[in-house]
Formats: C-alpha cells, structure tokens, sequence
C-alpha cells in the first residue's frame, strides 16, 4: 500500500549525506510552514548499503521506495567500490535499478544561468538562459545489450548496445512537447543522426510527434555541434530533449555554463505523479565530510519533489524564490566562490541561509 504522504530518504555515499541533511532542513520548513504532513524514512542505498548488508539496494531499501510516493536520492558511488564486477556497483546496483525497476523514462534537469555565477564572457549569456534538459532516462546505451567478448585472434574485447524503439521515443519527445508549451515553446532534439541508425529513428519519431504540437517550434541538432552550441550561444534554446547517454553528457555541460554541478538538480519521472530526486553531480569524494559541498543542487531537487510528486507548486516555488536570493546576495560555498565581495560559507551555513530567506518570504 502506498502511503501518500512519505518520502524515502536515500543520502548514500560521498557527500550525499551532508547535503541531504541540508535538504532535510528545508523540509522540515515547509513541512512545518504550509502543515503538509509529509513523513520522511531514511534508509540505506549504494555503497553504504554494499558495506552493511551486501548489496547496493537491499530489499528494505526497495520497500520502502515501493510504498513511499516520492524518493529524495543523494549520491551513490565510491572508489572503494570500483573493483566490484560492473552489475555489482552501486551506479548499477542501486541508481539505475531504480530507474528502470519504477520505470523513470524522463529525467528533467532544469538549468538557468546566473550572469556573475556562469564562466562564460557576459555578453555570449546577455540574452539570459534558461534551459531544460530533458533526458530519456531508461532506454539507449545504458541499458542496451552488453557484454564482453573475444575476437578470433583472442583478443579481448567488450561492448554496449544503442537502442530505441518507437514508444520510447514517442513518450519522452511527448513530454518534452509538452514541457516547451509551458515555456518557450521550442524544443531542440539532440542526436546523431548522420552515423547511428538508432538516431535516425529518435529523429524521425520526434518529427512525426511534432505533428500533434504544432505551436510549438521543433529543430534537430547533432549532439557535437549542441555542445559546441551550448560554448558559443545557449540563449536561443528552452527545452534540449537528448537520448540517455547524449542527456547525460550534455546535462553535465548545462551545469558546467551555470557555474558549477553543485546547482544541477534533476526529476526522473514516470507515468504517474511518483518520482525519484537527485543532485545531477556525483558523490564529490575531495569534498566529504569537509563542510564544503554545494547542498544547492539537492535542496532544488527537494523543490522538483514537491512540485512534480505532491503538485505543491507553492512550496516549491519558496523554496526556489529562496536559493535565487541566497545566490543573488552572492552567499557561495566554496565551488562558486570567485571574489572577495561574496561572502564564502559551508554546506551547514548555505541550509541555513535558504531557511531564513524562506522565512522573510513568508
Ligand atoms: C547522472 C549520473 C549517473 C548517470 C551515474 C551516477 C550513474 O552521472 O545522473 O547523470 O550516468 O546517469
Ligand atoms: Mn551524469
């Protein structure tokens, strides 16, 4: 049975833990602020969960996801863990298990560009940037047939597959479609149609979905020339919609323009309104334990949670009313710390700062 108002709370490794604790304060905020009664359970995932229970999700783990309307997912992940046989670790074991077990087809990673935060010059980014990354998150070189093998001179090799059928396609570009009506109204599909067959079918199944939305302006672009684009000019483009491995390249990149991947939060959705939330960066092993992790990336993700999962725009909309001023006030850790005039603060510092600017946005 489901329990409408719990999330499963899944810190992992690295710094996960911190910056998940950071997000917790937020919660609790508007948990207490707008009586949402939500119920938070922590339980163990990645290499934390391998160390205590032998594997990377144990069943408790899962469960719990099972009943919970919403996960709120940290990072996973560790050199410790890296000798593990590949289906074994906890990026396979327990991410993207979970994609794929609740069927998270879209990944949603949402990047707008501050002018004093982003390393590009101020006038590529003059005209503002806002983007959204949509990725398909369940499908392609990820989960395509893979394996080792040997040639006939015995040579040892390995490989992955690149697949898409039709569905998979049609449902992402329908989101993303959707998705672009509330905004711009353009989406930009990333492929590489000139060299992969599976490209080619991504690009002509996107054109015939762009039929059924014709108020909103559709291009192709190969995912090269995108990343050169996104160096040169990212103001023209809103919604970016990208195969899994391309979406994951290229996410990375849009927070790389926004100034660091500390700010990248990301929403893997489903069919329903179950979703899971994520920090789009990794577990940051120089940073643990240091009080300097970015806690930005997963405090958003929490606002992505409430506005896709519980349909809360208000308490989302708080949430991310407050980063911006926290940002705009030029309060940074350590990773977008670039002049004496901002004042430099620990990942413990930066929950705090986004609690008390929710507080006088009350
Ligand atoms: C991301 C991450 C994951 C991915 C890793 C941790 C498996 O890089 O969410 O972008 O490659 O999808
Ligand atoms: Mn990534």
């Amino acid at each position: 049975m489901k329990n409408k108002n719990l999330i499963a709370v899944l810190p992992g490794d690295g710094i996960g833990p911190e910056v998940m604790k950071e997000a917790l304060k937020v919660l609790n905020f508007v948990n207490n602020h707008y009586h949402l009664n939500i119920e938070t359970k922590v339980s163990e995932v990645g290499g934390q969960a391998i160390d205590l229970y032998g594997e990377a999700l144990p069943d408790k783990t899962l469960e719990l996801c099972q009943k919970s309307k919403a996960i709120l997912f940290g990072s996973v992940g560790g050199s410790k863990w890296d000798k593990l046989p590949p289906e074994k670790r906890p990026e396979r074991a327990s991410l993207l298990f979970l994609r794929k077990h609740f069927n998270l087809f879209a990944n949603l990673r949402p990047c707008k560009v501050l002018k004093d935060l982003s390393p590009l010059k101020e006038e590529r980014i003059q005209n503002g940037v806002d983007l959204m990354c949509v990725r398909e998150l369940t499908g392609g070189l990820y989960f395509g047939e893979k394996g080792k093998k040997f040639n006939k001179h015995g040579e040892k090799g390995a490989f992955d597959t690149l697949n898409y059928f039709e569905k998979e396609v049609q449902r992402i570009a329908t989101l993303a479609f959707k998705l672009a009506r509330k905004r711009k109204k353009k989406v930009t599909s990333i492929d590489k149609a000139n060299v992969l067959t599976s490209m080619v079918l991504w690009r002509e199944t996107v054109k015939k979905v762009s039929k059924n939305f014709e108020d909103v302006s559709l291009e192709h672009i190969y995912v090269d020339n995108m990343s050169m684009q996104l160096m040169l000019n990212p103001s023209p483009y809103d919604v970016l919609l990208c195969p899994n491995s391309f979406g994951d390249i290229l996410s990375d990149q849009c927070a790389g323009l926004s100034g660091s991947l500390g700010l990248l939060p990301s929403a893997s959705l489903g069919e329903n309104n179950f979703g899971l939330y994520e920090p789009a960066g990794g577990i940051a092993p120089d940073l643990v334990g240091k009080n300097k992790a970015n806690p930005l990336a997963q405090i958003h993700s929490l606002s992505l949670l409430l506005r896709y999962s519980f349909e809360n725009d208000k308490a989302a909309s708080l949430i991310e009313k407050a980063i911006d001023k926290v940002l705009e006030k030029g309060i940074r850790t350590r990773d977008l710390f670039t002049s004496k005039t901002q004042t430099l603060v620990g990942t413990k510092e930066m929950g705090d700062e986004v609690v008390k600017e929710m507080e006088k946005l009350c």
